[in-house]
């Protein structure tokens, strides 16, 4: 194991020791959620009772495999915790930029249900300023239009491919444009922008969502807060 995924592991464990018998948790995607839905997974085996809402069918796949219950938005109207990753994390704020995974739509409504989100990461994830690719998810239908008015806002804009050469299908059976941006002054702002045009579905830009995160460097665990 390298340093990154030990110590993707060491904020995963930390984030999987707040979760407590009885709980609806959210299980976030990509390869530091994975690592907590391990753990998790073992925790399940050793006889912790929880249900799980998994932000992907990958996730979904993973938990199923690892004997994880899973519920949905049917039977549970809260998450007590949702335990995700993330691409950045901007400090101080944990204002976040997600969704290089795909999977950002179904990330933030389960974000957005959950009393609690721990963002998971090694600490190449900590930024001061939010810049680079913000995946914004789009429905397919008017995709060039709605490419140009984001690139209007000052991105460079690419639609995601996927690793057959095709246009990048999400969960949802939507397409993606990566915007690539500047150094985002104003995250609340350009959140406000994206969301004001017509055929985005969802940003990438996770905004007063996540206050605490672990955090993990060569020195150990740091749990973040706002
Ligand atoms: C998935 O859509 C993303 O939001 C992930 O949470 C994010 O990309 C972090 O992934 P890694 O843990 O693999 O870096």
């Amino acid at each position: 194991m390298n340093a990154e995924e030990a110590e993707k592991r060491a904020a995963a464990e930390a984030a999987v020791a707040e979760v407590r018998d009885g709980m609806a948790v959210g299980l976030g995607t990509g390869s530091t959620a994975a690592l907590a839905v391990a753990v998790l997974g073992r925790r399940v085996a050793a006889g912790l009772r929880i249900t799980a809402i998994p932000t992907s069918e990958r996730t979904a796949s993973q938990a199923r495999g690892l004997g994880i219950p899973l519920t949905d938005f049917a039977a549970t109207r809260r998450l007590d915790l949702t335990i995700d990753g993330a691409d950045q994390i901007a400090c101080p704020g944990l204002a976040l930029v997600k969704g290089l995974g795909g999977a950002l739509l179904r990330e933030k409504i389960v974000a957005a249900a959950s009393d609690r989100l721990i963002i998971i990461a090694d600490a190449r994830k900590r930024v001061t300023l939010l810049s680079g690719v913000v995946p914004v998810e789009v429905v397919a239908f008017g995709i060039e239009a709605t490419a140009r008015r984001i690139a209007a806002l000052g991105a460079e804009v690419a639609q995601r491919m996927g690793s057959d050469g095709a246009p990048f299908v999400s969960d949802g059976g939507n397409p993606i444009l990566d915007c690539r941006f500047p150094p985002i002054a104003d995250p609340p702002a350009l959140e406000a922008a994206l969301r004001g045009i017509v055929g985005v579905i969802a940003t990438g830009l996770f905004l007063g969502m996540a206050r605490e995160a672990f955090v993990a460097g060569p020195g150990g665990v740091e749990r973040l807060t706002t």
